[in-house]
């Protein structure tokens, strides 16, 4: 191809390129206006060729624009602007009808040196591209960004919230089948333990009756008149050792009646916590009053360890067994004192919040480990050494607290505490 028919074809390409082209010399006057940059700014080439741009345009950022095209002269290096840093170089309407609140059209423009023979920049060609499309789409996309963004941390706080109530709700579950469990034992164990213990006091009294005849046949022993028989007598009396017998069947006796008593105490809690022994009364009590007796009976245990701190709101009478709620208040501040190694704080707080009262046992014990925190409901769970613990404190709450149509809350944190909170509804519902 001819280079008058290359660059009649280069014109003509220029001329009808959707994109603005245009050229100035080192002067700023411009020497290249395309038809794009004529339509967008109404004036034409044969009017600007040889023109000042500035002059032509007092619309432009001209200190920052000189600059701009200054330096690609002196570094003879392309330059660029984009519409995020600048969109608007030209205050151009953009060609499609206002949309998305962009109504001028958004600009990347390329700064390019043309050089001449001798290398150097003669003049320096703009081209201006149209963004506008894509502003109004990032400005879309960045509104439904927003919104998910939104929506996803609703959702966030809808999953936590059906995570625990799904946790509550298996945690119930598993109560009412161990529950169920439970009351099945106490009703198995609670018969033979009871003819146990009351065999035990027969017992007891038998072997006194028989001690007392022993005694008096002991005394009779000298009025024997045949000295062979009172001798066997003596020795069948030595090898037995009679005397230590006497002494260890009455530990003996002890010692069971007292195994018997703790056993049917555990049967008890486990009546209690499977709610078997309905029959009981409800009144309206003050709760402030309960805690307060409950503590006297606790001090023994808490009062080397902890100071008691009372943080009392205003309670209403509330609709309740009080003897049953002391239960839960004391193995609740028992536990306390229990998790407080050296010394600690256990604060009791209470209050009132719509047609419910809470009650909350917090302590800066050692705090319960993320893996137990399921299980501290569970009867017989227990992380107290053998013959410390049970296990059955916790559970027994649970039970009581169920009864009460209430719910039992726990934060703990290891190392720092445990939190216990109660609600309990003021009136029992109906
Ligand atoms: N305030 C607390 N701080 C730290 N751990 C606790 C607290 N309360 C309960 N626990 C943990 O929960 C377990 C179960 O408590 P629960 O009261 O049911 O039984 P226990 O105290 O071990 O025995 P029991 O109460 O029958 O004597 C405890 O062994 C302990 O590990
Ligand atoms: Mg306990």
């Amino acid at each position: 191809m001819q280079s008058e028919d290359l660059s009649h074809l280069l014109g003509v390409v220029i001329e009808s390129m959707e994109v603005g082209v245009f050229a100035v010399d080192a002067e700023m006057r411009i020497v290249l206006w395309n038809r794009f940059m004529a339509i967008h700014s109404g004036k034409h080439s044969e009017d600007l060729v040889g023109k000042n741009l500035f002059e032509s345009f007092p619309e432009l950022p001209q200190q920052w624009l000189e600059k701009k095209i200054k330096n690609v002269f002196i570094l003879k290096n392309y330059a660029f602007t984009s519409w995020e840093q600048r969109p608007y170089l030209f205050r151009f309407h953009h060609n499609r009808p206002i949309t998305g609140g962009v109504d001028t059209m958004q600009q990347n423009c390329t700064f390019l040196p043309v050089k001449n023979a001798q290398e150097e920049v003669e003049y320096v060609c703009i081209t201006l591209f149209d963004f506008t499309d894509t502003a109004i789409f990032e400005k879309k996309l960045n509104h439904v960004i927003e919104t998910l963004v939104i929506e996803k941390a609703e959702q966030q706080v809808l999953i936590k919230k059906l995570e625990a109530a799904q946790n509550q709700l298996l945690q119930a579950e598993k109560m009412a089948s161990i529950g169920q469990l439970a009351a099945g034992v106490a009703h198995e164990i609670n018969n033979p333990i009871g003819f146990v213990y009351s065999n035990l006091g027969t017992l007891e009294k038998y072997v006194q009756d028989t001690f007392g005849m022993l005694s008096m046949y002991e005394q009779a022993e000298e009025a024997i008149a045949d000295p062979e028989l009172r001798t066997k007598l003596k020795s069948a009396r030595d090898k037995l050792d009679l005397g230590f017998l006497k002494e260890d069947l009455h530990a003996l006796m002890d010692e069971s009646k007292d195994g018997i008593t703790r056993v049917k105490h555990i049967v008890q809690n486990l009546k209690d916590f499977s709610h078997v022994d309905a029959s009981d009364e409800w009144h309206f009590d003050d709760l402030h009053k309960g805690i307060n007796s409950t503590l006297n009976i606790v001090n023994n245990e808490i009062k080397y360890k902890s100071e008691v701190v009372k943080e009392y709101g205003e309670l209403p009478e509330v609709e309740c067994l009080l003897p049953q709620l002391n239960q839960v208040f004391m193995n609740l501040l028992v536990n306390s004192a229990h998790a407080i190694e050296e010394r600690g704080t256990i604060t009791i707080r209470t209050g009132q919040q719509g047609e419910e009262v809470w009650v909350e046992i917090a302590d800066t014990g050692k705090g319960i480990a993320p893996e137990h925190q399921k299980k501290i409901f569970d009867p017989f769970f227990t992380t107290k050494p053998i013959g410390k613990g049970t296990g059955l404190g916790l559970s027994l709450a649970y039970g009581i607290i169920q009864k009460h149509h209430g719910r039992i809350e726990m934060h703990s944190e290891v190392g720092k505490g445990t939190v216990f909170r109660v609600w309990l509804p003021i009136r029992k519902p109906r």
